[in-house]
């Protein structure tokens, strides 16, 4: 079975082709960090408009790099939500359009499954059931996965996104979009022991998270204090630390929890080097065992919409013509 996957949720055009023989034969991005990065963040219609301008381009291209026909194809697999309802509806009015010209069915992807399901695109992939902290630009969830297509959200953010509070705090750090990888950069050149940030919620039970007031102590100490590079330095090394503690922390509760011992990580905030070693710590003292996507497939990407579509139409969830985009879509109402 060979499918064509297309994301276009948000400021990534990503186009792939999964072969379940011979795996990912075929993955191209487009970023538009270029496009948006004046702006400070994504601009939802500048970004709809570059989908349009190189979905189709893109989709060529790996059919030209593969020598792909479109007889060989079984499906094609979109996302489908959550995300930017007009980048959405690039993708999936091309998408739905390709599968029926072609004559094959149209597989709707759920973004935040796919980035679920990134790690089994690897040699090393955990079994199921397995614990799934996903942490991206828009989401931040822990998940128990009994196994594929069964989803127990176990908890989720009740503001802001992990990636979120990165991009927000790097903005006001004065650093560029997308703030995620730069202020962990940054970070890396901090003193730890300056300031302390809060862990948010881990002083009471329960697996749901809370990111919104790290930006506000972020804010409050760059005010307090002297504009000099290391103060930036540190002040983004202890929000790095502190997010990366609070995730860190939530883990070990649901790995007692639930005793599932197999916890993947992914979505962008998953390419975190910070992020990846404590998790990796952890899992050593608990004696489990972490799983993470190689960091291209951490971010956006279409190999990773590819794959779920394979595994979607192999369990025979194919869908009528009519489409639907869905800006927000929890995970709970995943069929
Ligand atoms: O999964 P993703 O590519 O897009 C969404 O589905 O949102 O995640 C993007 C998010 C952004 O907030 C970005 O700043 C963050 O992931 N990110 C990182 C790193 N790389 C990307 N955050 C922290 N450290 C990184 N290395
Ligand atoms: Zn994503």
């Amino acid at each position: 079975m060979r499918i064509l996957g297309i994301e276009t949720s948000c400021d990534e055009t990503g186009i792939a082709i999964y072969d379940e023989d011979q795996g990912i034969i075929a993955n191209v991005l487009h970023s538009q960090i270029a496009t948006h990065e004046q702006y400070g963040g994504v601009v939802p219609e500048l970004a709809s408009r570059d989908h349009i301008r190189m979905t189709l381009p893109l989709i060529r291209r790996v059919m030209d790099e593969t020598g792909a026909t479109a007889s060989q194809l079984d499906g094609v697999a979109y996302t489908a939500g959550p995300g930017l309802i007009g980048a959405l509806l690039v993708g999936a009015a091309i998408g739905r359009s390709l599968a029926f010209a072609w004559d094959v069915p149209a597989i709707s992807i759920h973004h935040m499954e796919a980035h679920l399901l990134a790690p089994m695109l690897e040699e090393d992939k955990p079994d199921y059931p397995f614990l799934a902290l996903l942490v991206s630009g828009g989401h931040t969830l822990l998940v128990e996965v009994s196994e594929y297509g069964s989803y127990t959200v176990l908890g989720e953010s009740l503001d802001d996104a992990a990636g979120e509070a990165f991009d927000k705090t790097a903005k006001l750090l004065g650093l560029p979009y997308p703030g995620g990888p730069v202020i962990s950069a940054l970070a890396e050149k901090g003193n730890s022991e300056r300031f302390h940030f809060p862990r948010p919620m881990t002083d009471r039970p329960g697996l749901d998270f809370s990111f919104s007031g790290l930006k506000t102590f972020a804010l409050n100490t760059i005010h307090a204090e002297d504009d000099s590079d290391q103060t930036r330095a540190d002040i983004a090394r202890a929000f790095v630390d502190a997010v990366v503690d609070t995730l860190t922390i939530k883990c070990k509760r649901a790995i007692e929890q639930t005793s599932i011992q197999h916890l993947v990580v992914a979505g962008g905030v998953s390419a975190n080097r910070q992020l990846r070693s404590s998790l990796h710590r952890l899992t050593v003292q608990t004696g489990s065992m972490v799983y993470f996507p190689r960091p291209e497939f951490c971010t956006d990407n279409g190999a990773m919409i590819a794959y779920a579509g394979c595994l979607k139409l192999k369990a025979g969830k194919t869908e009528v013509l009519m489409f639907e985009a869905k800006p927000r879509w929890p995970m709970s109402e995943v069929v």
